[in-house]
């Protein structure tokens, strides 16, 4: 796998979630175990990762101000100035706060989730405190949000934070703009817009993998 040849012996790593993520995290542990790669230290972005990289014998702990050499991450979608959605997967607030520190972001996907323009065909995903969730999904709704909150086999879905997930959908085209209202939004933890921070995606699609990279 492409982004996991970047990985070099002693690099900090932070590790997505997601089915795409696991593949990686499957190869970095074969890799470790095959004696290529030593003394990574990772940092995982769900309990889920977490657990599937310690039991291929990676070396995964808590989240320190360290920067991270790199992160490797899926992603929901993904527009042609690389910003993305994320968090379908459930983990858009740890994700978020491991990539936000790492100095190269690398997002491995298929061809599905290029798009045009963010929310073509995934809703936002938007984390929420469950604590008077109602109230804050009356607000979110005034500022012009459809969606509904995330189900998960007849519950309401609970991320590895306690929180819930509301999947919405704006009309909005400024995303900076929609990102600093929902953030300034009381009871909401995250959203899963990920702005400015990827710097290069693989993408697979029938023909082989292109690399995308960031434009300047
Ligand atoms: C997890 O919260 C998400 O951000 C995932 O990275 C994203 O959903 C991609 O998952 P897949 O690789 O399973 O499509």
């Amino acid at each position: 796998m492409r982004a996991v040849a970047l990985v070099r012996s002693g690099m900090h790593l932070g590790l997505g979630t997601g089915s795409t993520s696991r593949h990686a995290i499957l190869e970095l542990g074969r890799k470790v175990a095959a004696g290529e790669l030593a003394g990574l230290t990772c940092v995982a972005t769900s309990q889920a990762s977490g657990v599937l990289a310690r039991s291929l014998g990676l070396d995964v702990g808590p989240l320190t101000p360290q920067p991270f050499d790199l992160a490797i991450d899926g992603a929901d979608e993904i527009s042609p100035q690389l910003d993305l959605i994320k968090g379908l997967g459930g983990a858009l607030v740890r994700e978020k706060l491991v990539e936000v520190q790492a100095r190269r972001l690398v997002i491995i996907a298929d061809h599905t989730k290029l798009v045009s323009r963010l929310g073509e065909k995934a809703p936002l995903p938007i984390e929420v405190l469950s604590f008077g969730v109602d109230s804050s999904l009356e607000r979110l709704r005034r500022l012009g949000a459809v969606g509904e909150l995330r189900r998960a086999g007849g519950e309401f879905y609970v991320t590895d934070n306690g929180n819930l997930i509301f999947d919405a959908r704006f009309g909005a085209a400024d995303l900076l703009g929609l990102e600093r209202t929902l953030k300034g939004t009381l009871g909401v933890v995250e959203t899963g817009l990920f702005l400015g921070m990827a710097e290069r995606a693989f993408v697979a699609a029938p023909d082989g993998v292109r690399e995308l990279v960031r434009p300047e």
